[in-house]
């Protein structure tokens, strides 16, 4: 059954936090930094910056703008509106392959909130106090080696997830959003004091934002455009969905780039915060998924109040973990539910357990599967590639190849609400820009 009709976020302020709690996440805070650091600074921050400001915000607009016309979930949504203007039913792929992209993404995805919750424990119990840099990386070796306690946290995780989504309480998520990310942006700025306080602040600033073009690859190019669309949960019809549920009145413009420059902001201060311990102590800044994990410790263990603020940032590093989780469960449910007779709670246990199974084989691959190799990569590597570098951005320029040129023109730009300049300019960037940026993207990286 589709939903014909349904409820609307009462304000614009709702839809931003819902938005905002989707798009601000581990893929702000815990891989912005180690991608940046493996890619060697600046120049992937300068093409990371360049992919949100020129596809990344018209995808999220042209994803909303999708949602508010077909009022449905991004499947039918997208079986209807191609009907409507006379296109093909394969459209519906753009939803599909939504829902595939966010099971996958949530396996692994888990994992990581796992290890948020494991150092949270952590905290607690003074585990980081007085270590150095080398104890710091044995803990965290020891917890990637571990299978058994990985699984444990993994499965709490997913475990908190499938009870928020099951309870169908998602929606009464915002008002902690409203308060919770502000408390997460001001122990970023803590962090960020210390850094400045260690005397690596100028190394830092220099590292992310002074470009060595010459640095620059296909590869890494092709990494800053996936990340631009993890960070922002684009390609994945769930700002289709989320679009589905805002106002008319809500300007779709003045709403995306209020949440694209949160976005965008946690992951630089996050950056801000840990380069500077990174340089301080020695550490590698290629060290990958790791960094933060063998970064913030040191910061913690070291500095006076440590033991609380470290308790602190990891509880709400993973309540940010587990409100992008849950934006990502929420489709794979939705489309159990549609497809089988199952009820919502049903339909949660069987999309939760299928992705904690999932994300069994991606904590697997840190130890006892570190050797199974798919194309090269291991399983965790392989479903954080086939994602965020293939399937996302091929859903968003899908979406916005709609948008720009199978949608009726008029009710596009209804649904804008521009000036004629803004037209002209959403024109160029819709039509040719974003979509030619992406597929410029993939040539380059071959
Ligand atoms: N945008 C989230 C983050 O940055 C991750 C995410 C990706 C959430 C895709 C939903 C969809 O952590
Ligand atoms: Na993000």
């Amino acid at each position: 059954m589709s939903k014909l009709s349904h409820a609307q976020w009462s304000s614009r302020l709702t839809f931003i936090l819902a938005a905002t709690g989707s798009a601000v996440g581990l893929g702000n805070i815990w891989k912005f930094p180690y991608m940046v650091g493996d890619s060697g600074g600046a120049a992937f921050v300068l093409v990371y910056l360049l992919c949100i400001a020129l596809i990344g915000l018209p995808i999220l607009i042209a994803e909303w703008l999708i949602g508010r016309r077909g009022q449905k979930n991004p499947i039918n949504t997208m079986a209807e509106l191609a009907e409507q203007s006379g296109h093909n039913r394969a459209w519906v792929l753009v939803g599909v392959s939504g829902v595939l992209g966010a099971f996958l993404i949530l396996s692994f995805y888990s994992v990581i909130g796992g290890w948020s919750l494991s150092y949270t424990l952590s905290s607690v119990t003074g585990a980081f106090s007085g270590q150095d840099a080398e104890g710091v990386n044995a803990l965290f070796n020891s917890l990637l080696a571990s299978p058994g306690i990985l699984l444990l946290w993994h499965s709490a995780f997913m475990l908190l997830v499938i009870g928020i989504v099951a309870r169908g309480v998602t929606k009464g998520l915002e008002g902690a959003v409203r308060t919770l990310m502000p408390a997460l942006g001001v122990l970023l700025l803590v962090l960020v004091g210390y850094g400045i306080a260690s005397g690596y602040f100028g190394e830092t600033l220099a590292f992310m934002f002074n470009p060595d073009l010459g640095a620059l690859s296909g590869g890494v190019v092709l990494a800053a455009m996936g990340q631009a669309f993890f960070t922002l949960s684009l390609g994945m019809g769930i700002m289709m969905a989320y679009g589905s549920y805002l106002g008319e009145d809500v300007n779709l413009l003045a709403t995306a780039r209020t949440v694209i420059i949160l976005d965008t902001l946690v992951a630089l201060v996050s950056g801000l915060a840990i380069f500077p311990i990174v340089f301080a102590n020695g550490l590698d800044a290629g060290e990958g998924p790791g960094l933060i994990f063998v970064t913030l410790p040191l910061a913690f263990g070291n500095m006076t109040g440590g033991t609380i603020l470290g308790l602190m940032f990891f509880l709400l590093l993973t309540f940010a973990a587990l409100t992008s989780a849950i934006s990502l469960l929420e489709p794979v449910v939705e489309f159990v539910e549609e497809r089988t007779p199952l009820s919502r709670g049903g339909a949660t246990l069987v999309a939760g357990i299928a992705t904690w199974a999932l994300g069994i084989a991606a904590l697997l691959s840190f130890n006892v599967w570190s050797e199974v190799s798919i194309v090269g990569l291991s399983i965790f590597d392989f479903l954080d590639t086939l994602t965020s570098k293939f399937l996302l951005p091929l859903t968003g320029l899908a979406a916005i190849v709609f948008v720009a040129w199978c949608l009726d023109r008029q009710s596009v730009r209804q649904e804008l609400a521009l000036g004629s300049t803004g037209e002209m300019l959403w024109n160029a960037t819709a039509r040719y820009i974003a979509p030619i940026g992406v597929i410029i993207v993939f040539i380059g990286s071959l």
